[in-house]
């Protein structure tokens, strides 16, 4: 089973939208396996983006990101990385689609709601990155052979 690292960045815990994002990773059959609500310092911040260090947005971004608290989250299920991916919608919420959670609540890409893990490696990172092994939850969820075959 994979894991996904995903986080509400603050305009969607200011927005009041935790609760309809975290249904819909629940409602298409992933499982959570780690949660905590946080306010990210700079250095978690800088670390995090760092791929985009040298970008003219990233002073932008860590102030962002470290203006109000976060959710951080590990969702698990088969391909939750990319599935998490289609549920979050393109990096603008202008061309995101309608039906994914940047399409549905959001207008710029500044302000784009939540973050999710973009590959296996990245995944591995970010949840070690934002998670000690002793907050992460392994359970058995009594739904699942009525999500896989
Ligand atoms: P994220 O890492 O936050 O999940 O978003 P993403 O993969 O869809 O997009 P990425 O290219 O990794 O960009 C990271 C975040 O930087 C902000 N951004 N601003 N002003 C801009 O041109 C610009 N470009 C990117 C966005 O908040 C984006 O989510
Ligand atoms: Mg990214």
């Amino acid at each position: 089973m994979e894991r996904t690292f995903i986080m509400i960045k603050p305009d969607g815990v200011q927005r009041h939208l935790v609760g309809e994002i975290v249904r819909r990773f629940e409602a298409k059959g992933f499982t959570l396996v780690g949660l905590k609500m946080m306010k990210v310092s700079r250095e978690l911040a800088e670390k995090h983006y760092e791929v985009h260090k040298d970008k003219s947005f990233f002073p932008g971004l860590v102030d962002f990101i470290t203006s109000a608290p976060v959710i951080a989250m590990v969702w698990e299920g088969e391909s939750v990385i990319a599935a998490a991916r289609n549920i979050i919608g393109a990096t603008n919420p202008i061309s995101a689609a309608p039906g994914s959670i940047r399409g549905d609540f959001g207008v710029s890409i500044g302000r784009n709601l939540i973050h999710g893990s973009d590959a296996i490696e990245t995944a591995r990172q970010e949840v070690s990155l934002w998670f000690d092994d002793e907050e992460l939850v392994d359970w058995e969820p009594i739904r699942k052979s009525w999500l896989y075959e």
